[in-house]
């Protein structure tokens, strides 16, 4: 089973409130979900594998380390995930980026695709799926299983808010899959929003209400 690894640290806390504030307009949740996405990406590759290099210091020769694995990709889930795109891309900024174009049928809840491209070398990469919102975990689970189609072994999912109904069906459907967020809300409402939540991450970040 993947763990969730749910990041208490102050600052990701402190920005999640402001995120929630439904008085926050667009351009201040757009600034928030960049610099929590930069946070969360911190943690989120706190695993890697490192070796060690040496170099010249101005001093002497200096034994240090580098990273070592294999190279990052990072895939947004459209739209809200594009959100979190240039947070991430300011850590590691060699990452390739893929985008998955999803929507939730608002009747069904079941995620509706329509786009993805994807690095031509996913499977030789560790990727990062991205969206703001792990809800049903319909949109999740599907974007997860694009990815593996297209040959990539290593997956890991960066939300910022889940319910616990998105990281069961996560955990359920691709239990090698480890999940970071920031926090897990108490539930979805019947109309499939997670309850305290953020309301509408695309519609917040992009001003569409
Ligand atoms: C939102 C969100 C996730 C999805 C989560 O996208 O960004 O992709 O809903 O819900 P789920 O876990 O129940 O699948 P939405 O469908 O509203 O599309 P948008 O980002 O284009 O607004
Ligand atoms: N998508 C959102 O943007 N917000 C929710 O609460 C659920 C799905």
């Amino acid at each position: 089973m993947g763990n969730v690894n749910v990041i208490s640290h102050p600052l990701v806390q402190h920005k999640l409130s402001f995120l929630r504030d439904k008085h926050t307009g667009s351009k201040e949740f757009r600034e928030l979900v960049e610099e929590l996405a930069m946070l969360l990406t911190y943690e989120a590759t706190r695993d890697l594998p490192l070796a060690e290099t040496q170099v010249e210091t101005p001093i002497c020769t200096a034994t240090t380390k580098v990273l070592a694995g294999k190279k990052l990709g990072i895939v947004p889930i459209l739209r809200a995930g594009l959100g979190m795109v240039d947070g991430m891309l300011n850590l590691i900024p060699a990452a390739k980026v893929g985008h998955i174009g999803l929507y939730r049928d608002p009747e069904t809840l079941s995620p509706v695709d329509y786009y993805c491209k994807l690095p031509p070398d996913v499977q030789e990469r560790d990727i990062i799926i991205v969206d703001p919102m792990l809800a049903t975990g319909g949109s999740a689970v599907e974007a997860i299983t694009i990815v593996k189609s297209a040959g990539c072994k290593s997956i890991r999912l960066v939300n910022l808010i889940a319910a616990p109904e998105g990281i069961e069906a996560v955990h359920k459907a691709h239990p090698d899959v480890d999940i970071y967020i920031a926090a897990v809300d108490e539930r979805l409402n019947s109309h499939g929003y997670i309850v305290p939540g953020l309301g509408d991450a695309g519609d917040r970040l992009f001003g569409t209400k």
